[in-house]
C-alpha cells in the first residue's frame, strides 16, 4: 500500500466506530464479520451482546475474524447455509465523499467483498483518517500465483504501478487465505472507481479487487463522536 498501515493509531475511534455499528445489529441476525483492527471492535462488542442474550450467527470473512468471532463467542454459519445476510460491517483503507472505499490492507478483500454482496446493507466503520475527497491509496488486487505476469503487464497497461506485496515475518509474497498473491496498485487518483474495478476485473486470473462501490453507510469517528453517513 502507499499509505502504511499504523496499528495502534487511533485506538479509540475505531473502538467508537466499530461499536456504533453493532449496535445495528438486531436478535435472529445473520450478519458478515470483516476483518481488521476496527471492526474486531464491532465483533468484540456483539460477543459481549450474546452474552447477554442477542441470539445472532456471523460469517467470518478471514482466519482472523473467525478466530476473533471465536474467542467472542459467536456462532458461526457459513454463504452455503445462510446465502443472503441481513447486515454486513466491514472497515475500510480508504474511502471517498460518494463512500466509495479501498479495502483489502490485510488482504481479505476477496471475501470481504463476497461476503458485502450477500448483505441487504453494508456498512463500514472507520476513524476519520480514512476519509478522502478521493480515492488515491494503491489498490489491493489478489491474483492467481500462476497470471501474475500476465496481471502485472496488464495493470501496468491499464495506467497503475503495481507492487507484489511481500510477508512480514515470511520470506517471499504474501499468500491470502485463498492461496493467492496481491498487487498493491497505484493508479493515482481514482475518479471513476466502478469504471476502473470493471477493467481490473477483466484481466485473467484477477481474483478480486479492493475497489469497494457498493457501501451503504459509513461510521466514521473522530476525537467528538461518531458520525453516521449514508449513501445519497
Ligand atoms: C482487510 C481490510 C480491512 O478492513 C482494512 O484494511 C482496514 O483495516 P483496519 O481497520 O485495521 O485499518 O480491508 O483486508
Amino acid at each position: 500500500m502507499s499509505k502504511e498501515r499504523t496499528p495502534g493509531s487511533f485506538e479509540e475511534e475505531k473502538r467508537a466506530a466499530g461499536e456504533s455499528a453493532a449496535d445495528l445489529v438486531e436478535d435472529g441476525m445473520v450478519v458478515g464479520l470483516g476483518t481488521g483492527s476496527t471492526v474486531a471492535w464491532t465483533i468484540r462488542r456483539l460477543g459481549r451482546r450474546v452474552g447477554e442474550g442477542l441470539s445472532i450467527q456471523g460469517v467470518a470473512t478471514s482466519y482472523q475474524s473467525e478466530a476473533i468471532a471465536i474467542s467472542a463467542g459467536i456462532p458461526l454459519t457459513t454463504l452455503s447455509q445462510h446465502p443472503v445476510l441481513d447486515l454486513a460491517i466491514d472497515g475500510a483503507d480508504q474511502i471517498d465523499a460518494d463512500l466509495n472505499a479501498i479495502k483489502g490492507g490485510g488482504a481479505a478483500h476477496a471475501r470481504e467483498k463476497v461476503v458485502a454482496y450477500s448483505a441487504r446493507r453494508f456498512v463500514l466503520v472507520s476513524d476519520r483518517s480514512k476519509h478522502a475527497h478521493c480515492l488515491d491509496v494503491a489498490v489491493p488486487i489478489e491474483v492467481l500465483p500462476f497470471s501474475a505476469s500476465l496481471a502485472r503487464r496488464w495493470l501496468a497497461d491499464l495506467g497503475g504501478a503495481p507492487t507484489l506485496r511481500q510477508g512480514r515475518m515470511k520470506d517471499g509474497p504474501v499468500i491470502t487465505d485463498n492461496g493467492n498473491f496481491v498487487f498493491d496498485t497505484d493508479f493515482g487518483k481514482i475518479t471513476d472507481p466502478e469504471g476502473l474495478g470493471m477493467r481490473i476485473s477483466s484481466i485473467p486470473g484477477v481474483v478480486e479487487h479492493g475497489l469497494f462501490t457498493n457501501v451503504d453507510e459509513l461510521h466514521v469517528a473522530d476525537s467528538g463522536g461518531v458520525q453516521i453517513l449514508r449513501r445519497g
